[in-house]
């Protein structure tokens, strides 16, 4: 309503607001202003209502309406994207799911309850141009994660990817903050190395690509691999720090299509000193893994909800079961009885001495409640030369651990290492490494004392918290054997 001193005219409040946006317009080319940049969820907490912002982002949705046309606009900041209401004058054509846009408007409270706020714009930019019909994704079509990891190079648009992303970064974030909070300092080991930490072969050799340099000889002095584990390199450190860890990219030539399994995946590694139990890492791993859930389903908590209820329906009551209970240690000998008590048939055989299979780590897990079960003391000659001689008769074990969790399996490797120099260099004899591990002898001459370490696989982490199936779903890029690479 204006008011004159005499008569009272009644102005239709989409004209008023057309006024007031032309007027708005005029004014910021006038005036040369700069509106505020804010990330959607900035724009979305409400802290700057009334305020006149630039918002920019990509095209989740579009509704063209007689008068307005509705959009919604998300920057990877939140799983919620920002609803812009705009003139039916500010449509285009390219406005389009999926096109990149700069909006600049003013933020105000939402009439619908759906959203908090919203921008009501004053001009739209198209920045880059997406068609719909090409683009692979659909409007409002949920697509499975199996269609999604089709498109590695465009998965990061939808809500479920980039919710993934988001809950990555929280948790990498919640994993450094736990070891910065108990005094291990972080160690960046070398990707490059020549040790086989885990003497399992499954090693990818690293040559420059062009012609050998010199004399035909590899470019290292000796044969050179990307890292199985950052292990050893810990323990060089662990020598003069009683807490390091380590936390990168770690590569194994396992030629597996399995669902656990990638050619690069990334470890968070911890080394101990002066530690003779395996309790003190089996509280180390239990803790890192409660400190991050908890920190990851508090920050993120609509990125989770969104696997909990529309990826892995029902898995929340598992991570919940996983967050109250302590985990159970059992030791290697009597998982080896409880599923020789089983009644279910296994593929592979269960006598004491043999590995445990993914098929016996998840009938233990839910044997066990249902929640990650710590197995301990497993056959000495199952475990690398690292891992200390418990010395036992007649089942002879070593002093190492594995964390088994539901819907995985097999989280965390772990062992208190042989810190005792003779039995070290007995067993790398026996293996004929004693000259190749002279270095990692030397760590036991000078200043030994009893440590040990772990590690856990990111991505199975991921896979545990999150119920997600496929471990190709829980990493930006994938890298497995036969795997195209971007
Ligand atoms: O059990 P692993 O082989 O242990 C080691 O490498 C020790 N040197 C670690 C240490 O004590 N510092 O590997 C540790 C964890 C496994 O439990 C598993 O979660 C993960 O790394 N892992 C893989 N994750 C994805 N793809 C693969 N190919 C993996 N291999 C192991
Ligand atoms: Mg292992």
């Amino acid at each position: 309503m204006f008011q004159t001193s005499a008569k009272t005219f009644s102005v239709s409040a989409a004209t008023a607001s057309a006024y007031r946006r032309v007027f708005l317009v005029g004014l910021r080319r006038y005036c040369k202003k700069t509106s505020t940049k804010l990330r959607v969820s900035e724009a979305l907490s409400g802290a700057q209502l009334g305020a006149d912002v630039k918002v920019q982002g990509w095209v989740r949705s579009v509704r063209p309406q007689k008068n307005n046309i509705f959009l919604h606009v998300n920057d990877g900041s939140s799983l919620q994207s920002l609803q812009i209401v705009a003139d039916a004058k500010l449509n285009d054509p390219l406005l389009t799911f999926g096109s990149a846009v700069e909006v600049t408007g003013i933020l105000k409270k939402s009439p619908h309850q759906k959203q908090p706020v919203e921008l009501e714009a004053e001009q739209i930019r198209v920045v880059g141009e997406c068609n719909p019909v090409n683009f692979p994704f659909k409007i409002k079509k949920r697509h499975s994660l199996e269609y999604i990891r089709q498109l590695p190079h465009l998965r990061c648009r939808t809500n479920a990817f980039s919710s993934l992303l988001r809950i990555r970064s929280e948790a990498t974030a919640a994993i450094h903050s736990y070891f910065k909070n108990n005094g291990f300092v972080q160690i960046h080991t070398p990707i490059i190395t020549s040790n086989d930490c885990e003497g399992a072969g499954e090693l990818f050799q690293v040559e420059p690509s062009g012609p050998a340099t010199v004399d035909d000889k590899n470019f290292f002095s000796v044969p050179a691999f990307l890292t199985v584990s950052g292990q050893l390199h810990l323990e060089v450190m662990s020598g003069a720090f009683s807490r390091v860890y380590t936390f990168g990219p770690t590569f194994r030539a396992e030629n597996s299509q399995s669902r656990r399994h990638l050619a690069e995946f990334f470890m968070v590694e911890a080394e101990i000193s002066f530690t003779e139990s395996l309790e003190d890492l089996t509280k180390v791993i239990e803790d890192v893994f409660r400190s991050a859930t908890e920190r990851v389903l508090a920050r993120c908590a609509e990125d989770v909800d969104l696997f909990h209820r529309h990826v892995t329906p029902g898995h929340r009551d598992t991570v919940e079961a996983m967050l109250n209970k302590s985990f159970p240690v059992i030791s290697y000998t009597e998982a080896i009885d409880i599923l020789h008590r089983s009644s279910e048939k296994f593929t592979f055989p269960t006598d004491w001495g043999c590995d445990l299979m993914t098929e016996h780590e998840k009938y233990l897990v839910k044997h066990c409640g249902n929640v990650p079960v710590f197995v301990t003391n497993y056959p000495y000659d199952l475990k690398p030369f690292y891992a200390r001689d418990n010395q036992d008769h007649p089942m002879h074990t070593a002093a190492a651990v594995d964390l088994l969790v539901p819907g995985v399996g097999e989280l965390c490797g772990g062992s208190l290492r042989e810190e005792r120099l003779n039995l070290l260099m007995d067993r790398l004899k026996r293996v004929g490494l004693e000259d190749t591990y002279n270095w990692y002898l030397d760590l036991r001459r000078f200043g030994s004392v009893p440590h040990g370490g772990f590690g856990l696989g990111f991505e199975r982490y991921l896979q545990c918290v999150l119920g997600v199936d496929n471990i190709k779903d829980v990493i930006p890029f994938p890298r497995f054997s036969h795997s195209c690479l971007l």
